[in-house]
C-alpha cells in the first residue's frame, strides 16, 4: 500500500509526507538539498546563516537539486528578517517557516508570491492566531521536540490543534519512524516534521564528537527542559555547561553569560561600542534578567561551539528527547526511504486487521 498524498505533498511539491526542520548551524545547503532528493522538503537555518551568505546558500540548494522545492526559516527579532522574506519572494521558494512571525501584510505579501507560510507554534492559542493571520499549513511541536518548546505533548496538541483549525496540520515533536508517520496520517495530520532525526544524519554537517553526544543518550529524561538559557522553555541534552548555568547564582551567572558575550564579539567583529549598546538596552528594560538577556543574544554562539566547533560540553545541544530512541545514523535519503516503506507497512496492517508485528530495523551506518 503506497502512503495517499497528502496536502503537504500536493502543495509543497515533494514525494514523501516528510519535512526536515530548521536547525541552528545544521540545517544547511547540503542537508536541505539531500532531504530534498530523497523526497522530503528541507527547510534552510536562516537564523544562523549569516546574511552576507544566505542568498549563496538559497542558490547552493537550487544548483545541487535543480529545484525550488524547499523552504527557508527565520524569525522577525532577527536584524534580516525583512531580507528573508525579499530572498524567499525573488527566490520563488516553496514555503518558509518561523516561529515568532511576520504580521498579517507581510504573511498576505508572502502568499501572493507563491511562497506558503508555514509556522511552528506549541499550543492550540497560538495555531489559532497563526490560521488568522492567514497561514496556509501550521506545524504543531509537541513538548517532546528539541530547541524552543511548549509544554504540551505532540500526542495531545496534534488533535487538539486538528479540532481547533481549518488548514493542514503537520506533526512534530517526537518522530523518527514509519509508526509515527502512520499514526499521524491515522489521527488526520498532512505529513510529520522531523528535526533531531536529520541531525543524526551523515548528510548534517554537526561534527562526529557532537553526534557521539547525540548518540549516547539512551534515556529521554537526560534531555531536560531548561530555562537558563534565555527564560524560555528550551529542550536540550544535559551537558557540564548547562548544568554549570543551572547550578550558578544570578551573579555566577552573569559572568557566564558575559564571558561567553566576549567571544560572541570577538567571532562576529563587533564593536565595542555595539556591544555596550546592547548591554545598556538590556539594563534599562530589566536589569534582574541582565544575565538571561545577555545569553539569548549570544545563543548562536553557544550553539555554535557544539554544532560547529564539536565542543560538546562547552555549548548548548539542542534537542529532541526522540535522540534516546536512534542508535545509528542514517543518509536522510535512506531515512526517507525507511520511513516511508515502515509506514506503508504499519498503514497495510492495519487496513487487513493484521497483527502490530515489528517492523524490520534499517541497515547499520559508521558514524563519520
Ligand atoms: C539542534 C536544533 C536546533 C534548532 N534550531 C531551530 C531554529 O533555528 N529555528 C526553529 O524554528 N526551530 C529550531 N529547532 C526546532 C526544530 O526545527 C524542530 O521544530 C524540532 O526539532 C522538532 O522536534 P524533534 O527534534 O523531536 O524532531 C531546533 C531544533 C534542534 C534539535
Amino acid at each position: 500500500m503506497s502512503l495517499p498524498a497528502t496536502p503537504l505533498t500536493e502543495r509543497l511539491g515533494c514525494r514523501h509526507p516528510i519535512i526536515q526542520t530548521a536547525m541552528g548551524w545544521v540545517s544547511d545547503a547540503k542537508l536541505v538539498a539531500a532531504t530534498t532528493r530523497g523526497g522530503g522538503f528541507g527547510f534552510l537555518a536562516g537564523a544562523t546563516i549569516p546574511p552576507e551568505a544566505l542568498e549563496a546558500e538559497i542558490l547552493k540548494v537550487i544548483e545541487l537539486t535543480g529545484s525550488r522545492c524547499f523552504g527557508l526559516n527565520f524569525h522577525m527579532f532577527q536584524s534580516n528578517a525583512a531580507e528573508c522574506v525579499e530572498l524567499a519572494i525573488r527566490h520563488r521558494l516553496r514555503a518558509v517557516s518561523y516561529g515568532r512571525g511576520p504580521d498579517a501584510a507581510t504573511v498576505a505579501r508572502l502568499k501572493a508570491a507563491g511562497v506558503l507560510c508555514i509556522p511552528t507554534v506549541g499550543a492550540v492559542k497560538h495555531a489559532i492566531k497563526a490560521e488568522a493571520m492567514g497561514a496556509d499549513m501550521i506545524t504543531i511541536q509537541g513538548s517532546e521536540g528539541g530547541g524552543h518548546t511548549g509544554s504540551v505533548p505532540s500526542s495531545i496538541l496534534l488533535p487538539q490543534v486538528l479540532d481547533s483549525v481549518t488548514v493542514p496540520v503537520i506533526a512534530a515533536g517526537g518522530f523518527s519512524t514509519g509508526r509515527g508517520l502512520a499514526a499521524a496520517l491515522a489521527a488526520g495530520a498532512a505529513g510529520i516534521a522531523m528535526g533531531t532525526r536529520f541531525l543524526m544524519t551523515t548528510d548534517s554537517p554537526t561534527p562526529a564528537s557532537t553526534l557521539e553526544r547525540y548518540l549516547a543518550v539512551r534515556d529521554p529524561a537526560r534531555v531536560k527542559v531548561s530555562l537558563a538559557v534565555d527564560g524560555m522553555r528550551h529542550r536540550m541534552i544535559d551537558n557540564a555547561f548547562i548544568r554549570r548555568l543551572e547550578g550558578a547564582g544570578p551573579l555566577r551567572r552573569l559572568l557566564i553569560a558575559l564571558r561567553s558575550a566576549r567571544r560572541w564579539q570577538r567571532d562576529t567583529g563587533m564593536s565595542h561600542r555595539q556591544a555596550l549598546g546592547i548591554l545598556w538596552r538590556a539594563l534599562r528594560e530589566d536589569p534582574a534578567t541582565l544575565a538571561q538577556t545577555v545569553m539569548a543574544a549570544n545563543q548562536p554562539v553557544l550553539l555554535q561551539h557544539s554544532m560547529v566547533a564539536g565542543q560538546a560540553e562547552a555549548g548548548i545541544l539542542p534537542s529532541g528527547q526522540v535522540a534516546a530512541a536512534i542508535d545509528r545514523l542514517l543518509g536522510a535519503d535512506e531515512l526517507i526511504a525507511t520511513i516511508v516503506d515502515d509506514a506503508e507497512r504499519c498503514l497495510e496492517r492495519l487496513c487487513q486487521g493484521r497483527d502490530h508485528g515489528a517492523v524490520a530495523a534499517p541497515a547499520t551506518t559508521e558514524v563519520k
